[in-house]
């Protein structure tokens, strides 16, 4: 199967990561989306954010995590005491994958062949960086990281070392806790997420 590791550049620093992955038709989720959305932080963060794919708004901006995702992100890293220019933030697949209904375009989940093919972008941006710790924002990267038998709603928080980072937690994806509609379990969720948060910082 084809992995973005054919359209790799010699030179592993993240301006030449990104000019790369401009040009990457390892999958064919590039035929849809708007533009490749690469990782965006300073290339000496301490602290890595994954999520899984861009949405909508990210496509539209070129950025990750600008949408409704991205905003809670900030409140959280905001109560973590983090600043959000002081993080790099990632996705494990860097095209937008939807189906349209409509006018909207609704969030489709990248499969298993799409986040193989992906994954080297990922981890080229960890071996450019080498954070300290690495925090995984949903299932998608904690199992891309962890293995496919993690679960996140058994080992959310809990710090381990994986191939890529000694330091590597996974916690909730702020689009899930945007999405849970008992309140009482969205605000303990939040709660986790800035936890988790400000463990990956301690
Ligand atoms: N959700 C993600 O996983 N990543 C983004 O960049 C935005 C929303
Ligand atoms: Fe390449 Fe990833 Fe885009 Fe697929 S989603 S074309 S592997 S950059």
């Amino acid at each position: 199967a084809d992995t973005a590791t054919k359209f790799m550049p010699s030179q592993i620093d993240l301006p030449s990561l990104k000019t790369a992955a401009d040009c990457c038709k390892a999958c064919d989720l590039h035929q849809f989306a708007s533009q490749m959305v690469f990782g965006e932080g300073p290339p000496d963060a301490k602290i890595v954010l994954v999520g899984e794919q861009p949405g909508d708004h990210e496509d539209i901006e070129g950025k990750p995590f600008v949408g409704p995702a991205g905003v809670l992100l900030n409140q959280a890293l905001v109560r973590a005491g983090i600043r959000r220019d002081e993080v790099y933030v990632t996705n494990v697949v860097k095209h937008f994958k939807f189906t349209e209904r409509g006018k909207r375009r609704l969030h489709k989940k990248p499969d298993s062949r799409e986040i193989f093919a992906c994954r080297p972008w990922l981890e080229a941006e960890l071996a450019a960086i080498k954070p300290q710790t690495v925090v995984c924002l949903g299932a998608t990267p904690a199992q891309a990281l962890f293995g496919r038998d993690f679960r996140i709603t058994k080992s959310r928080g809990v710090m381990r070392a994986t191939d890529w980072c000694e330091r590597t937690i996974a916690t909730w994806h702020p689009a899930a806790i945007l999405r849970m509609p008992d309140e009482t379990r969205r605000g303990q969720m939040l709660l986790n997420l800035v936890e988790d948060l400000a463990a990956a910082n301690a």
